[in-house]
């Protein structure tokens, strides 16, 4: 009988390698990651669709890899779930924030490739299903974004580090390959500063740029916790604060209030209008 670990390699080395299948997006983007999961990221993409969406920019989204996501109704007990037999609330929003119709199963394979059912990170939800993500869908939608759309978003899944295969292949080896400047959704919460350190040195440890901060979910009452996070962020990341977006129980799994595009629309402006011609 193999050992443990000889059986473990093993199936390593037959287990799909994103690395050869994936190459970067080539196109102007942001990928949008965060302290944590639960911090607002796809708050922030679908917000961010909104504004780019009304600056008239063609705006593309992809929630690349999901897990948590709910069996269609359509689909019956029993049989091995497929990827389109999931529905990714995330990318739904994102969709409709970016004008896309999110009851499109067409247009939905490219905003939500790989979808997992379990509530768990995606190498644990991949592991329960028996089945690898499967990185061509991905590179599909990779290449369908780059004939279709001016500016693409891409939301990670969980924070940075977040394995999403046995290879431990990670949400940073993800954006690393697909090379856009993130943006880090954090919070100003007791903690904020070492959460976000953690995850911006580790960016830049890979050379990918920062494009800056978004504090999502910041007290309406800003004690002294809440405004020295605020003041302190940006200076020891040395990058801007983008926006902050208050805590605001009109935003929902399938809402995002007017006010978080007017909070980002500055930045969407900017960021577009100092892209140079070649790169547009
Ligand atoms: N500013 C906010 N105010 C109130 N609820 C929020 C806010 N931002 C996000 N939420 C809620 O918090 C939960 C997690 O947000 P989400 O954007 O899905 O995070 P992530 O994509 O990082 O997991 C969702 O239920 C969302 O509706
Ligand atoms: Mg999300």
């Amino acid at each position: 009988m193999k050992s443990d670990k000889a059986s473990l390699i093993q199936e390593l080395s037959s287990a799909p390698n994103p690395q050869k299948i994936l190459s970067a997006v080539g196109k102007p983007g942001l990928f949008i990651t965060g302290t944590n999961t639960d911090i607002g990221k796809t708050t922030v993409t679908a917000a961010l669709a909104g504004a780019f969406r009304r600056l008239n920019i063609r705006v593309g989204v992809c929630k690349a890899i999901a897990s948590g996501c709910p069996k269609r109704p359509d689909r019956g007990d029993g049989e091995q779930l497929r990827d389109d037999d999931l529905l990714s609330p995330d990318a739904a929003l994102a969709a409709t924030m970016a004008g896309l119709d999110p009851e499109n199963e067409q247009i939905m394979k490219v905003i939500s490739p790989i979808r997992f059912a379990a509530p768990v990170s995606p190498h644990v939800a991949a592991q329960i299903e028996s089945r690898e993500p499967d990185w061509n869908r991905l590179a599909t939608a990779i290449q369908y974004w780059r004939e279709h759309c001016d500016f693409l978003l891409v939301e990670g899944a969980g924070g940075w580090l977040v394995p999403l295969n046995r290879r431990l292949f990670t949400i940073a080896d993800l954006a690393q390959i697909l090379a856009l400047p993130t943006i880090v959704v954090t919070g100003a919460y007791l903690g904020t500063l070492n959460h976000t350190s953690l995850t911006v040195e580790s960016i830049r440890a890979r050379n990918i740029a920062v494009a800056g901060l978004v504090a999502n979910r910041v007290p309406i009452e800003r004690d002294i916790s809440v405004q020295s996070s605020l003041d302190e962020l940006p200076h020891l990341m040395h990058t801007p604060m983008l926006a902050v977006l208050p805590e605001d129980s009109q935003v929902s799994s399938v809402h995002v209030p007017e006010n978080f595009i007017n909070a980002l629309e500055p930045f969407a402006r900017r960021w577009w209008n100092n892209l140079s011609s070649s790169e547009k």
